[in-house]
């Protein structure tokens, strides 16, 4: 489960015309809980408009830097709009606990890829600085956007270039304008082992971080390549899939649900996923992306069958556990048990 604290925005920088950076302020009293892993995410609880609002955004700082979050404004994005027009230092935020198992390996040893496209640069961002901060070896970033104009951290990147020249390598690709000595295109699974080198790519950890389309092609690239599954980490960004479904069982079900030590039993119907039959039931489940990307609303399913939708979140191991994403979980037995607090 997430717990929010309420932080005070300490500095607000514009990253891009359509980015910002949000650094938030950590008293002593919470350090403790806002102690996060390169990778990480927190949720923010935003009131907007009277509604209250849940979004996740990747951490962007160094380990030991400023709890700072990157958010890129989506056209019409109710939220991104909110954070990049509407927020002053000094207000407060509801955020929680940092989360996420797309994590930096600690072996700061070896020699780590991070691939990116767009907004995708937020965890690998963290990734990075943490690698040049604390650890000896090389970071190799592809970072791909349209333009310089619309990159977030190009600065910042161009800076840690010529502090670390000998241990961060980058390799920015354009789609839409052709620049000299940079890759014009998109990044796919047949240009993507050159972008890296050949030499780079056994052995080394490679994390991407980017829209499904972008993401998927990569991982293809790379297993073509006899790249090592375990060596591939990655984060959807967004997903560009809706979450829909059709299915012909109109039936009940009866779901027996625990979260937080407390145990409810309702009834529903198969047509809802198990995370809508416990919010339409007012159990206070945790979620937050709604779409099987975020990992939030993992449980444990004690008793009965499911089908999921989407799953780009648990391992084959996690699944044959048991462990379940409560919004892409579709009733297929009768009755069901689901733990949200044994996982
Ligand atoms: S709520 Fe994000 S994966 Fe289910």
């Amino acid at each position: 489960m997430s717990v929010f604290h309420n932080l005070k925005v300490k500095n607000i920088k514009k990253e891009t015309s359509s980015s910002v950076v949000i650094s938030f302020n950590v008293s002593q009293d919470l350090i403790s809980f806002f102690n996060y892993l390169p990778g990480q995410y927190v949720s923010l609880k935003l009131l907007i408009d009277n509604k209250e609002v849940l979004r996740d955004y990747s951490i962007c700082s160094s380990k030991n830097e400023v709890l700072s979050i990157a958010i890129k404004e989506i056209p019409e994005g109710y939220a991104s709009s909110f954070l990049n027009n509407s927020i002053n230092i000094g207000d407060v935020i509801m955020v929680s606990t940092p989360r996420g198992k797309f994590i930096l390996d600690n072996n700061l040893a070896e020699d780590t890829i991070g691939i990116a496209a767009g907004s995708g640069i937020t965890p690998i961002m963290s990734m990075l600085k943490t690698t040049l901060f604390e650890g000896s070896n090389k970071f190799f970033l592809i970072y791909s956007n349209k333009s310089p104009e619309e990159t977030m951290f190009l600065s910042n990147l161009i800076k840690l270039k010529e502090d670390y020249p000998d241990r961060l390598f980058l390799n920015l690709v354009y789609t839409k304008i052709e620049i000299e000595k940079h890759y014009f295109g998109r990044i796919n699974s047949s240009n993507i082992s050159n972008l890296i080198g050949f030499e780079n790519l056994h052995n080394n950890k490679i994390y991407i971080c980017g829209p499904e389309k972008m993401l998927f092609e990569v991982k293809a690239g790379l297993e073509m390549n006899n790249v090592l599954n375990e060596n591939i980490c990655y984060e959807l960004f967004k997903s560009s899939e809706e979450n829909k479904f059709v299915t012909t069982d109109k039936g009940g079900v009866e779901i027996i649900y625990t979260v937080d030590d407390y145990t409810t039993k309702i009834k529903s119907t198969k047509e809802k996923t198990v995370l809508d039959s416990a919010l339409d039931n007012d159990i206070d489940a945790p979620y937050s992306c709604s779409g099987g990307v975020c990992g939030s609303c993992i449980g444990r399913l004690k008793n009965g069958d499911i089908k999921m939708l989407k799953n780009t979140v648990l391992t084959d191991s996690e699944v044959s556990d048991g462990l379940i994403l409560a919004c892409q979980a579709i009733p297929v037995s009768d009755t069901l048990e689901v733990d949200f607090d044994d996982v």
